[in-house]
């Protein structure tokens, strides 16, 4: 059988949801308030599936999966304005969705096995993105 196992890691960062392509008052229109730039306190949680390893009834020793989290998203994220400061984030407009796809696209290949089952991004307490 398998079994999923998850990591939950908090970064804090500013963002500014504006699509250069557009004018501003449209961009007020798409994003209202969250066209100006603005700050969140962020939960990252990833969850791994996997068979569980018989010797040491883990899936996944979580203190591995929390590295890989912090090397390959935290690191790179945390106190940073995500719009501009983030090489791998550059033309993506930095909504929770595109935020749990670019995080999905770092994080899975450096999961053995390629278990990686979910990645989900949370501002604060009030929105939520699956990827
Ligand atoms: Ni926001």
């Amino acid at each position: 059988m398998t079994a999923t196992v998850g990591r939950r890691e908090s970064f804090n960062a500013a963002h500014q949801l504006y699509d250069p392509d557009l004018s501003d008052e449209e961009n007020r229109r798409l994003f209202g308030k969250c066209a100006n730039l603005h700050g969140h306190n962020y939960i990252l949680e990833v969850v791994v599936a996997g068979e569980i390893d018989q010797a040491s009834g883990y899936v996944l020793d979580l203190k591995l999966l929390s590295s890989v989290i912090t090397r390959q998203v935290i690191r790179d994220v945390d106190h940073r304005n995500l719009n501009t400061d983030v090489p791998w984030l550059k033309g993506r407009i930095p909504t929770s969705e595109n935020l749990a796809q670019a995080f999905w696209e770092r994080l899975r290949s450096q999961l053995p096995g390629g278990g990686c089952r979910a990645v989900r991004v949370c501002e604060r307490d009030t929105k939520r993105a699956d990827e």
